[in-house]
């Protein structure tokens, strides 16, 4: 019998399998159809502390390999958000929810972080340091030291269970970096890796990039992203203290894909683009897929085979 129970701080959920935010999760009735399927968990759209309409549409493309997006934050407030797992976690049936921020400014983080302090909000909030496409606002995490000073204010503060968004790293260097600086805090977890930031689709046919903002450069989601993603979990799984666990995101697009975040060392696997295709419906299939390939190869738990890829 194969049992997909994961664990993730002090949490536990039913399966590893929960939405990348920005899919799916806008609205209370978007975030409602997630509770409703086969996930086992979600994560709320970043917000920020107002409503923001986000960057001029056409903003998400899917692509044969993925797809491209430039959506700038669209969002309804933290107040919107926090009403609704507020509101959600007083049901026994409801799974412990994650909470996304996104603040344009660490001013603004440390605000929201506040925000979240004072409430009974008994669930997980993510501080998102890796969106690539608000103009004129670079990805904190690529700048070590504001991300330091970010942690440390925000530790300074923020007491309940805190996890931090990160973008993409492509040298060794930067893991390690990276990690000495991720060591020195108490999260409860990264989640790696959100879009990587700044790709271009060209369709060759109209000679034209494929959105609107930013002249068409956007972060890339799905199958261009899968093994930069694995690398991500595992580079990081090598270096974090155990208790920091892992949230894999990027390129899954079926139960082989989650096995192999799994397998690089993930606790817990985001779901993106394959969400945006296939809507909800898309964690029935992945959580049967998961399951056989588990069956196939033997496994019972999740346990069984995390962090234990192989190396030639
Ligand atoms: C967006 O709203 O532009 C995407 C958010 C993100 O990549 O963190």
């Amino acid at each position: 019998m194969v049992n997909l129970t994961t664990s993730l701080h002090n949490y536990t959920f039913q399966n590893p399998l929960m939405n990348a935010s920005g899919v799916h999760c806008y609205t209370t009735e978007q975030l409602d159809e997630l509770l409703a399927s086969d996930a086992g968990t979600l994560v709320t759209k970043s917000a920020t502390t107002e409503y923001r309409q986000g960057n001029p549409e056409p903003r998400y493309r899917n692509l044969a390999l993925g797809s491209i997006n430039s959506m700038g934050l669209p969002n309804e407030g933290l107040k919107y958000y926090l009403d609704y797992v507020l509101g959600k976690q007083t049901d026994a049936q409801v799974p412990p929810l994650f909470l996304s921020v996104a603040g344009l400014s660490m001013a603004e983080d440390l605000e929201m972080l506040a925000q979240i302090e004072k409430t009974d909000f008994n669930g997980l909030t993510e501080l998102n340091l890796s969106c690539p496409n608000v103009p004129g606002k670079p990805q904190v995490a690529y700048d070590f030291e504001a991300t330091e000073k970010m942690l440390d204010e925000a530790f300074s503060i923020f007491h309940k269970p805190l996890g931090v968004k990160l973008p993409p790293y492509f040298d060794l260097a930067q893991f390690d970096i990276m990690a000495n600086i991720l060591n020195k805090y108490p999260l409860a977890y990264i989640n790696t890796i959100n879009s990587v930031g700044n790709g271009l689709y060209i369709d060759v046919d109209s000679e034209t990039v494929a959105i609107k903002p930013k002249g068409g450069f956007g972060g890339l989601g799905g199958a261009y992203i899968l093994p930069t993603a694995l690398a991500n979990v595992h580079a990081f799984r090598q270096r974090l203290n155990p208790e920091i666990a892992i949230i894999g995101t990027g390129g899954v697009q079926n139960g082989a894909d989650v096995f192999a975040h799994i397998l690089a060392g993930a606790d817990m696997v985001q779901v993106g683009t394959q969400l945006a295709k296939d809507g909800p419906a898309v964690f029935t299939r992945l959580t049967q897929e998961l399951t056989n390939l588990m069956t196939e190869k033997n496994y019972q738990t999740l346990a069984d085979f995390r962090g234990k890829v192989k190396t030639l």
